[in-house]
């Protein structure tokens, strides 16, 4: 399956950190690290309280910015939620929805992730929905069985004609944080598995134009491996993506995979 017909996105997962004072600065200093072909899509995905500083620091259209989840609600009385319709009018891109975190501590469900992907799509955003099994699943072998149904429900939320709007990230939770990363090959068997799902519930052509992404402990030295895999399209990274150094490493191993200069 080639990978032309998708694109390829290294988005940066913030998580809760950072100040909104620290914006301006690593905005600048990741600008200027960056190679001044667009070897892919660059994104980072920050806090509610930092996107305003964010889009005004960012200037131009290189780097793309969202959001890190969404109120399954469309408007009314939901203290301290945030609507799909306030992102997209603060013109974010991308909205993550679905972090093994959020499915840990705020409650997060299947069904709750697929509500949050349909509202991001319905105003005309890109959901980064993400999957992934828990170090027992694995060990259990029941990651392919959890990934299909993760990926089957989230499928259902969204409408047909949509698909090529979703990003897909594979995140073993296992992974996450732990300085543990899935073999290339480990991640590779997922990511093609997740596109299989697709298939069959899709279509061929949508399942190749889906970008499927992989995250947990990304870093510039297992960067270039992991995206060399046929099936994965780029990268949801936590950590590293907090050093503009480290995170445009990672953008530069896509130069390399793809052999752009
Ligand atoms: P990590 O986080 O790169 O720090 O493992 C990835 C993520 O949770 O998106």
């Amino acid at each position: 399956m080639n990978k032309k017909y998708r694109k390829t996105i290294i988005a940066g997962n913030w998580k809760m950190n950072l100040v909104p004072s620290e914006v301006k600065p690593f905005a600048e200093e990741l600008r200027s690290l960056l190679p001044k072909t667009k070897t892919c899509e660059v994104a980072l995905l920050v806090p509610f309280t930092h996107i305003s500083t964010l889009r005004r620091s960012l200037k131009d259209n290189r780097i793309s910015f969202g959001a890190q989840d969404v109120s399954i609600h469309e408007k009314g009385a939901y203290t301290g939620e945030v609507s799909a319709d306030m992102l997209a009018d603060m013109g974010v891109h991308y909205v993550i929805v679905g972090h093994s975190e959020c499915r840990q501590y705020h409650g997060d469900t299947d069904f709750t992730v697929g509500q949050k992907a349909a509202a991001v799509l319905e105003k005309g955003m890109s959901p980064i929905i993400c999957v992934g099994e828990s170090l027992e699943q694995r060990e259990r072998g029941l990651t392919m069985e959890h990934i299909s149904y993760q990926v089957l429900a989230a499928l259902s939320f969204i409408p047909e004609g949509k698909e090529r709007q979703i990003v897909i990230a594979y995140e073993p939770i296992w992974a996450i944080g732990t300085g543990k990363t899935a073999t290339d090959e480990e991640a590779q068997e997922v990511c093609a598995h997740i596109r299989a799902v697709i298939r069959e519930k899709r279509g061929a052509r949508v399942a190749r134009s889906v970008s499927i992404l992989y995250g947990g402990s990304m870093n510039p030295k297992n960067a270039k491996g992991l995206l060399s895999m046929e099936d994965i399209d780029g990268g949801l990274i936590g950590g590293a993506s907090l050093k503009p150094k480290d995170f445009s490493q990672i953008i530069d191993a896509v130069a390399e995979v793809t052999g752009e200069e």
